[in-house]
């Protein structure tokens, strides 16, 4: 199947970091084909659109294409599609894509809905539109040279990230990040439903609760007992249970007494009024300590307003994304692949 996703266009390389991420957590087989504007275009197989749905982000919604061509021929595009066997009622809509053409797009909607009406009657079927309440939504994307029809398998759920912005919650910090960017990092770990997710600096816990809401066993450490406290309560608020420790992110092994233990590790490192120097140091330390409890071949991602690279050979540095927060604040979201034990 060849899909289209829309993204959301927050950012311009997390979202299809994010997307992939999660292909490969649901064991999804997946090829990029193109990316334009804010959506890209991949080959799937064994697609769960669902899954993909619950656990995404940065993604607006994902189109299967039915058929594409290079100019505005409701005829050939409509004619090109395999429409048979969607639930009905239906309903077209129509986007335009950058430039777009120099077309009437209400004209050339109207054009491919009758085609599609069209071909389900030579089809035998008894078509019916519903533009309120559909059960399938074609879609006509119009670039600068191509049209592309699809329908849409899945819109992501943008409704739970508002529920857990900070002020939702009953304790946050000023420095909390936007649930959705914090969705995307917890996904960026490739960690799978019911797998054990650590935050080591978890401070009101923002990265647990987006662990929790896809299904992770999720474990915290914080250095100050408030952020204990608060991401307990916040966990407790929206029906999720974790394990939060006092602890030093330094000595995850003696605080869990365990090592190669977890399956995700993600954590927005403490932006010390400390010199470069002493976060440096105290930076490593903390690497080494993830990576002592962190099993093999998983991931951990670290955000910090810095670029930092561990000593450790064994940490493959796989991603790289840059956010600017505001005009003092950069944050730069690492994904390290831990090799060998
Ligand atoms: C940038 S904040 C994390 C914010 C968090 N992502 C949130 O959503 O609220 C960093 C946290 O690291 C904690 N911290 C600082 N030094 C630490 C250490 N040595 N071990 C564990 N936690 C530490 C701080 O108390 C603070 O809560």
């Amino acid at each position: 199947m060849i899909i289209l996703t829309k993204f959301l266009g927050l950012h311009p390389t997390l979202p299809l970091a994010e997307l992939e991420a999660v292909f490969q957590a649901e064991k999804i087989d997946y090829w990029l084909i193109e990316t334009f504007e804010n959506y890209a275009v991949h080959g799937v197989k064994k697609f769960k659109p669902k899954k993909l749905g619950e656990r995404l982000a940065l993604t607006h919604a994902i189109f299967e294409i039915l058929s594409d061509i290079t100019s505005a021929d409701a005829e050939q595009l409509v004619e090109k599609a395999k429409i048979k066997g969607i639930r009905l009622p239906y309903t077209v809509k129509i986007e335009k894509i950058g430039k777009g053409m120099d077309i009437d797009y209400q004209r050339f909607l109207k054009e491919v809905a009758d085609e599609v009406w069209r071909k389900l009657e030579k089809d035998g079927i008894k078509p019916s539109v519903d533009l309120n309440n559909p059960a399938t939504e074609f879609w006509v994307f119009v670039g600068e040279d191509f049209v592309i029809l699809t329908r849409k398998l899945v819109e992501v759920d943008k409704k739970q990230f508002t529920e857990r912005a900070p002020p939702n919650r009953p304790f946050f910090l000023p420095i909390s990040m936007d649930p959705r960017i914090a969705r995307a990092i917890v996904n960026l770990t490739r960690i799978k439903r019911g797998k054990k997710f650590l935050d080591p600096c978890c401070g009101s816990g923002g990265l647990l609760l987006e662990a929790a809401s896809i299904g992770c066993r999720v474990y915290g450490v914080d250095i100050d007992e408030k952020m204990v406290e608060g991401s307990v309560r916040n966990l407790k608020h929206y029906g999720f249970y974790g394990s939060v420790k006092k602890g030093d992110c330094r000595k995850l092994e003696k605080i869990f007494n365990k090592r190669n233990y977890f399956d995700g590790i993600a954590t927005d490192f403490p932006y010390g009024r400390s010199t470069r120097k002493q976060n440096a140091k105290m930076y490593e330390e903390c690497l080494k300590s993830m990576e002592r409890v962190l099993k093999p071949l998983s991931y951990m991602v670290i955000v910090a307003h810095e670029e930092i690279r561990p000593k450790s050979k064994n940490l493959i540095l796989v991603e790289l994304h840059r956010q600017r927060v505001h005009r003092n604040l950069v944050r730069y979201i690492h994904v390290f692949r831990k090799m060998k034990k």
